[in-house]
């Protein structure tokens, strides 16, 4: 195991990002292509080695996602995932071949119980399509990685012998995922060290870990391996994933970062990026943060108690292992209010890390004016919630208008709601149980859609009555989901803000589909 002092100096680990892959499979996570751009490019922005865009032969919008994300991503590495079949490879080869700096990651399960039930190969088999996958692979692409699904799972004589020849074929990167998360550290660390002591040609490639959080410790495992002698990380900004997740991004990299005494090794993120991105994908996912989650959680650096509260206010240090500036929670210099101008505004979205087009700002200026005549503070959360909902969807067909509701006990309540649709601008008027509901039935009345309601989620962005709302949508039709986002300080304007927006997506979903292959069974094509 290697064991960093303070004499070494300290190593690069390689963060991989999965979130528009393994974060976006987690139910309801999808992402469209606007979406997964925005995050890509922000990922790129924060220092991200390697991006994986998706898994190009699971659907066309998977395939479209990750060759705009190669064509427009110049400082990180994109990826795109492949089983190990030809048609698998071919489809990521075609989605990446345009982009600067490309990698096809291909898989194949190689525990036993992978292998008989889902596979049903025999490992002579496996180990052939291994060979045969990344040697296909290596002649298409020059960076290949090569994963043993169930890896933690495997033989190890069986795993040093697929690793081997993967090698050999040609991968440059050997990624060891946990996939059931099942793993503990000082067992998940000793398997990395294991590959390192008997795989002969293993200096010739990075070793990653993938691993899964279903025991609660897939960063935890993550850092074993690091420890053991692995160069590359995959994770998830807020640990989105699979089941219970994938390693969070933001808690792997400010271990590194808070605890380089002894751990000691490097990354190349921004860190002070964290939270936006953070902020980014739970907006975008509709997946909310856990107020007590690690880094990122509303109450991360919050301090209730008030012995906590004497020590942090005498010296931060007494309750706070990491500056909140280090995470992206600056207290910034330019207060907002309604006599604010362009310019500043300008400023502001400059210092909470935005570069918009002019379109997207003006009409998040638009926004702002309006919020700040209503609210006494403008936050910079507010903002952020702001520019997170203003600038997408310019090509939508429906675009809110404006909403007048009547609520209250005495019902009925009823909602009077204008929206423009392909450019003509429709009044409609519904009754509804409530007024979030009077509010969707007109929706639904004045664009007719047999989607389905599956979340419906209000959340406060700041303290105090006048706060705006984040409201996520989220809408299913034919099995599959989409999420909308809406922020306002009307939660009802909020609702119906995302109610549109997830259905704006739907329409789009609908245009880009055409039926995805199979991938559930992780089966190799040929
Ligand atoms: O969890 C897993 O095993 C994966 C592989 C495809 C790397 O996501
Ligand atoms: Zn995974």
């Amino acid at each position: 195991m290697t064991n960093p002092t303070k004499s070494q100096p300290a190593q690069r680990v390689i963060i991989f990002d999965t979130t528009l892959r393994d974060g976006e499979q987690s139910p309801s996570c999808s992402m469209n292509l606007e979406e997964k751009l925005r995050v890509a490019k922000t990922l790129e922005e924060m220092g991200i080695d390697v991006i994986e865009g998706g898994f190009p032969i699971a659907s066309n919008g998977d395939f479209e996602a990750v060759r705009e994300i190669a064509k427009t991503i110049k400082n990180a590495t994109v990826c795109g995932l492949a089983r190990a079949g030809r048609k698998d490879i071919d489809r990521a080869w075609e989605a990446l071949r345009h982009g600067a700096r490309v990698r096809i990651h291909t898989f194949i399960s190689t525990s036993p119980l992978h292998m008989k039930h889902k596979l049903q190969m025999e490992p002579a088999a496996v180990h052939q399509a291994v060979v045969d996958s990344v040697t296909y692979a290596r002649n298409l692409c020059e960076d290949v990685e090569w994963s043993p699904e169930d890896g933690s799972r495997t033989e190890h004589d069986f795993l040093c012998r697929c690793v081997e020849s993967a090698i050999k074929a040609g991968a440059r990167t050997i990624n060891i995922p946990d996939t059931v998360g099942y793993a503990v550290p000082d067992e998940f660390g000793a398997l990395i060290a294991m590959l390192r002591n008997r795989v002969p040609n293993i200096d010739k490639a990075v070793i990653s870990v993938h691993c899964h959080n279903d025991l609660g410790l897939a960063v935890a495992n993550s850092l074993a391996a690091i420890r053991a002698g692995a160069r590359q990380v995959e994770c998830t900004i807020n640990g989105i994933g699979e089941r219970a997740g994938n390693a969070a991004l933001e808690e792997i990299v400010m271990a590194l970062r808070t605890r380089h005494d002894v751990l000691s090794f490097t990354t190349g993120v921004k860190t002070d990026h964290i939270m936006r991105v953070s902020r980014l994908v739970s907006g975008i996912t509709g997946f909310q943060v856990q107020p007590n989650k690690a880094i990122v959680g509303a109450n991360a650096f919050a301090h209730e108690s008030g012995i906590h509260q004497d020590g942090v206010l005498k010296n931060a240090a007494t309750y706070e292992i990491m500056t909140p500036e280090s995470i992206g929670l600056t207290k910034s210099s330019l207060v907002m209010g309604k006599h604010s101008g362009r310019h500043a505004f300008r400023q502001k979205l400059r210092e909470l890390g935005y570069e918009l087009g002019d379109n997207a700002v003006e009409d998040a200026f638009r926004r702002f004016k309006d919020l700040a005549d209503r609210k006494k503070e403008v936050f910079d959360e507010d903002i952020v919630a702001l520019v997170d909902d203003a600038g997408m969807g310019v090509n939508d067909h429906i675009k809110f208008v404006s909403l007048q509701v009547v609520a209250g006990s005495k019902g009925p309540q009823l909602a009077d709601l204008e929206l423009e649709i392909d450019g003509v601008v429709r009044d409609v008027q519904a009754r509804g149980n409530g007024p979030v509901d009077a509010t969707f039935n007109a929706i639904k009345k004045a664009c007719p859609h047999t989607a389905r309601l599956q979340l419906y989620q209000v959340h406060a962005v700041t303290a105090g009555t006048d706060a705006q709302a984040e409201v996520t949508v989220r809408l299913e039709e034919n099995g599959k989901t989409v999420n909308g986002y809406g922020a306002d300080a009307d939660t009802l304007v909020a609702s119906a803000r995302a109610y549109v927006k997830a259905l704006n997506k739907l329409l789009t979903k609908r245009e880009r589909t055409a039926p995805p292959e199979s991938v559930a069974s992780g089966a190799v094509s040929a």
